[in-house]
């Protein structure tokens, strides 16, 4: 059984990331998509929120496991028994810090192996750093983030002016 790690911050997930989900669902005989808790980008949502999303988005695909993780990723996969990481690549600009991040956990178990997949290129220039400002500036973010999210989104940078 082959199974799939996509690790991400998702702060907040974003229909690129839905498009990678759905495509990599298809490849891997379990697909556990991990939400990394304390991430030195200081996430605007709390990890319970950002769970929460991913939950939504993907109520139809119970076949797919939603779980958070802290500390390094190559730990989070031996504990999964997993044997890939699976990460999305937008551009050229998005590779050299993947290729490192790759090379790096190859080094730290060789047994895993990591696989990149190109972005739609629909949501090629579509990021989560993107939905925050549109979001933060009460923006239009119909189309970038799954519907049943999109509220819970706007209202709190509404609330909280973050
Ligand atoms: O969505 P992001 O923020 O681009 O995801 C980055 C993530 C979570 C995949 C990456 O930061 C990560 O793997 N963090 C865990 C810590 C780790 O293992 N770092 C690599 C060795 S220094």
């Amino acid at each position: 059984m082959k199974i799939c790690v996509y690790p991400g911050s998702f702060d907040p997930v974003t229909n690129g990331h839905l498009d990678i989900i759905n495509r990599a669902v298809k490849l891997c005989d379990k697909l556990i998509v991990a939400v990394l808790i304390n991430t030195s980008k200081n996430p605007v949502f709390t990890i319970e929120e950002r769970v929460g999303f991913l939950k939504c988005a993907l109520k139809d695909h119970p076949d797919i496991e939603i779980d958070s993780f802290s500390g390094l990723l190559i730990d989070f996969i031996k504990e999964k028994k997993a044997n890939a990481i699976i990460k999305g690549l937008r551009a050229v600009s998005d590779f050299e810090y993947e290729l490192q991040m790759a090379l790096l956990n190859k080094n730290l178990d060789p047994d895993v192996e990591t696989l990149f997949m190109m972005t739609n290129i629909n949501y090629s220039f579509l990021s989560s750093s993107a939905v925050r400002e549109l979001a933060r500036h009460s923006g239009n973010i119909d189309g970038f983030v799954p519907e049943c999210i999109k509220d819970e989104i706007l209202k709190k940078f509404k609330k909280a002016g973050v």
